[in-house]
């Protein structure tokens, strides 16, 4: 197979389900309830359905980064108090704490996982306990799709005695011990962007939660913070709701997704066999399951790699070139007492190739020639 291979396509299930999803868009578009229409709630009973476990709640909002929010003020964080994640992540975790005029503390990750290490987390609370400030919560990030590490992670936040939240907005769709992200932490946020292993056909997401107070107060604070007399607010909230046509668009994407969570097992089993001797491959633990949102390889010569697959057309992206606490508008919450040494690494070495469900085997054969081209050199 020759041509561009990109690194996601956003429209390839539509050969599978367009037809479907044309049909939704019309339904919408004809009954005319475009905020919170009937397809909101039944996306969110499905979804709750999908992850399987009794007593979660599905609560569509804006997009993932107001997911965040959304949770952490339901979680009732503080101006001034401190909330951990990893320094390796993409930018809208720490936005989400610092827009509430919280302090993101940084913490390093697991190099074989890439998520926010348990202990790391538990040097970095030390490191901001030293500096006066309180721990509200811990927010763990599944990285590419594989669930962080949440029995270590929920030990460190009993210590702590802190929330845990988990933002799984490239993991919806991985399970973890066998229970599906979405009810694996009390509470847990998600992305429906287009390029999410779950995307749709603009902003969306979700806050997931197994605690029914919280359940209310998102549903609260995504409608400005209504109670139950409409005129009356009861908490300042934001403007926050999932839209129906993108809720009508998921709604059959949601009903394939277990499909295409297999599929994309295949392919990064495919890439697993095909690259593991010459680059490091993701590892996931053998309880649980990744949503494969990326498929990221660590690559001392990645310069080498990239070339090569930019000179085949073959998509990849470096997630992430720069860590939190190296960006310019967070430099400022780095304590310099934690070390970050391990983020720092990987930021020069990661690579993700294509990753999507209707990858062919040929394509994903092609890139893995031409990474071990590159690198035969
Ligand atoms: C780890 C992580 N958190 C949060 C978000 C924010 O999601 P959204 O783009 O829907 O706001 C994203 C994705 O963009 C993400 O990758």
């Amino acid at each position: 197979m020759s041509g561009p291979i990109p690194l996601i396509d956003v429209r390839a299930h539509q050969t599978r389900i367009g037809d479907q999803i044309r049909a939704n868009i019309n339904a919408v578009v004809d009954h005319g309830k475009w905020i919170m229409g009937p397809e909101v709630a039944d996306f969110e009973r499905s979804t709750e359905a999908f992850v399987g476990v009794d007593g979660v709640h599905a609560l569509g909002c804006s997009n993932g980064t107001d997911a965040l929010v959304l949770a952490m003020q339901a979680l009732g964080v503080e101006r001034g108090q401190a909330v951990i994640c990893p320094a390796f992540t993409f930018v809208a975790t720490a936005e989400a704490i610092a827009v509430l005029q919280a302090v993101p503390v940084f913490a390093d990750v697991e190099l074989d996982g890439f998520n926010v290490d348990p202990n790391a987390v538990r040097d970095a609370a030390k490191v901001a306990k030293d500096q006066g400030l309180t721990i509200a919560g811990i927010c763990a990030v599944d990285l590419f799709g594989a669930p962080a590490d949440y029995d270590a992670l929920t030990t460190v936040a009993e210590e702590l005695d802190c929330w845990l939240l988990s933002d799984a907005a490239q993991g919806f769709g991985g399970s973890y011990r066998g229970t599906k992200v979405g009810a694996v932490t009390d509470v847990t946020t998600t992305s429906f962007f287009p390029a999410k292993p779950l995307g749709c056909y603009g902003d969306g997401g979700m806050v997931l939660t197994t605690r029914p107070e919280i359940a209310e107060a998102v549903r609260s604070l995504r409608v400005h913070g209504k109670g139950t007399d409409k005129y009356d607010n009861v908490a300042i909230g934001q403007n926050s709701r999932l839209d129906t046509l993108q809720a009508a668009i998921l709604l059959p994407k949601l009903a394939i997704f277990s499909d295409e969570l297999d599929a994309r097992d295949h392919v990064a089993a495919r890439y697993a066999e095909g690259l593991a001797d010459v680059v490091t491959v993701p590892t996931i633990r053998d309880d649980d399951r990744s949503a494969w949102a990326q498929y990221t390889i660590i690559t001392d010569r990645r310069d080498v790699v990239q070339r090569a697959l930019n000179d085949a057309q073959i998509g990849n992206a470096v997630y992430y070139p720069k860590p939190l606490h190296q960006q310019t508008g967070y430099a400022h919450f780095h304590l310099p007492a934690i070390d970050l040494e391990r983020t720092e690494w990987l930021t020069t070495r990661v690579l993700s190739l294509p990753m999507y469900p209707y990858l062919s085997s040929d394509a994903v054969d092609r890139v893995i020639a031409t990474v071990r081209g590159a690198l035969a050199q």
